[in-house]
């Protein structure tokens, strides 16, 4: 049994190829809410205090171990995947120290650290504990058999349930706590009598609870954290789920979701108190948002950080980005990977910004593109300016200072570089550095021929 300060264990079985998922990407690997479903139960079993977790892996184990390289776990293969019960059994010379084991389906990605620890409380109690849950729609998750005096009868698997059983609506988790050395008695008299002709892990409780051993059933509060992933439906619902949970941690600390159900706030977004997230807004990936924001209808954004007091106007499209406190973005503006923009500055609509960076309360307000420059301080970018950064070989920089006025339409053809206070004509090609405080023109002089006009129209019967 496992005593105070002893070392918890968790082995996670995560080497099935989930078929029904139609899918080059290993089960275990698929996103819900931004992350790994596997990333999931390793974070809930590390806050549950688990020190040494084992992952059997299989299909796709090279792909698992990349994307977890990072994490100290140690991996079992299970070569051939002959089921749930055949793959605790290879775990067995990872598992050194009797006492109770944690046992997880690395594709139950909802599984909370709580329910970890109850688990484990229940199988002190006991010979060992799983969880269930009662469900409207079971699906196709393994049906529990109960006594009538509420003790497990057996586990059926619903492709094996009779009528009578499918009935039931109380499903096996597949999660448990479990006894070491004791269940690995039970895996190696496990046998593949059954439709999917494999080694049920499920079989092997059966035949301890038929023995008499207590087995304790931990009802979850919370019955999504019973749901398990086979398809994509059933991916879909966990990835809502894990949203929701997010959206209402993040009201719970004081931020505004206007419409939860048409959000989505993956995990690992970050959101400070009294920001207003409005309908159809993305946060994805390692976003973070500062306190009192404004993020509009249709924001989409990744990997993006925003200070305190900015506001996101509709539809604009941010990625890579870092915009500081107060400033105004959008509608409709386009931030690409490596842009930064100081406090109060401003991007306005079809705007688009790429591995640049904006000075304290710059303006750049109607359909230009700032690509590979940096802007001082106060400058204002006209409409329609565009840095010509590209010349079909190589990518050179602009630097404008603090204080430029660029005109309308100014091609600014890099490298180039516009001294402080500077400004540049309306549509003149701007291709030679400009000093600070001069005017820069690059246009043909304007003739206006008198009545040329009037000739035309008349002429054309206009
Ligand atoms: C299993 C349970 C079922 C329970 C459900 C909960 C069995 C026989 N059935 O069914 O009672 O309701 O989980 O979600 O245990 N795995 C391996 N190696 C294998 C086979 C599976 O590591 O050879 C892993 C899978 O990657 C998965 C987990 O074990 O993470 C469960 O396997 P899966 O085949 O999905 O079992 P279910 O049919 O869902
Ligand atoms: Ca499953």
């Amino acid at each position: 049994m496992t005593q105070p300060g002893q070392k918890i264990l968790a082995v996670v079985l995560a080497a099935g190829q989930g078929t029904r998922l139609r899918s080059s990407l290993p089960k275990v690997l698929h996103p819900a809410a931004g992350r790994p479903m596997l990333d999931w139960v390793l974070r809930a079993a590390r806050s549950a205090g688990c020190e040494d977790i084992a992952v059997v892996i299989g299909h796709g184990a090279e792909k698992v171990r990349e994307v977890f390289s990072g994490e100290e776990v140690t991996w079992v293969l299970q070569e051939e995947q002959k089921g749930t019960g055949h793959a605790l059994a290879q775990a067995e010379s990872a598992v050194s120290e009797p006492g109770v084991m944690l046992v997880l389906s690395g594709d139950v990605p909802l599984v909370s650290a709580a329910t970890m620890k109850q688990l484990l409380a229940a199988a002190q109690m006991g010979w060992a504990a799983m969880a269930v849950a009662d469900l409207d729609d079971p699906g196709s998750l393994g049906r529990v058999v109960t006594g009538p005096d509420g003790k497990l009868e057996r586990i059926v698997e619903a492709a094996e349930s009779s009528p009578e059983e499918l009935a039931i609506g109380r499903v096996n988790a597949g999660l448990y706590a479990l006894p070491t050395p004791g269940i690995f008695e039970f895996l190696r008299a496990l046998k593949p009598d059954n439709v999917k002709g494999e080694l049920y892990l499920t079989d092997a409780l059966n035949a301890a609870a038929q023995q008499g051993k207590p087995i304790r059933l931990v009802e979850l509060a919370d019955p999504t954290e019973s749901w398990g992933v086979n398809d994509r439906a059933d991916l879909g619902r966990a990835h809502r789920a894990l949203l929701h949970r997010h959206a209402e941690g993040l009201m719970q600390v004081g931020v505004s979701i206007l419409d939860p159900e048409s959000t989505t706030i993956e995990a690992a977004v970050s959101v400070g108190p009294d920001t207003v997230v409005h309908p159809g807004a993305s946060l994805l990936g390692n976003t973070s948002i500062g306190e009192g924001c404004t993020l509009e209808q249709g924001v989409w954004l990744r990997d993006v950080s925003v200070g305190d007091g900015t506001r996101i106007a509709p539809y604009s499209v941010l990625e890579g980005a870092d915009i500081a406190a107060r400033c105004q973005i959008g509608p409709f503006a386009r931030l690409r990977p490596g842009a930064v923009v100081a406090e109060g500055a401003k991007v306005g609509n079809f705007v688009e910004i790429k591995n640049s960076e904006l000075g304290k309360g710059v303006k750049v307000n109607h359909l230009a593109y700032i690509g590979d420059a940096v802007v001082g301080e106060g400058s204002n970018i006209g409409a329609g300016v565009v840095t010509c950064n590209y010349d079909g070989r190589q990518k050179s920089p602009t630097r404008i200072g603090r204080r430029v006025f660029v005109g309308s339409d100014t091609m600014l053809v890099a490298p180039l570089d516009i001294g402080d206070e500077a400004m540049t004509a309306a549509g003149s090609v701007v291709s030679k550095d400009v000093p600070a405080g001069s005017l820069a023109v690059e246009r043909s002089k304007q003739r206006n021929i008198a009545n040329w006009a009037r000739r035309f129209r008349r002429r054309k019967g206009k």
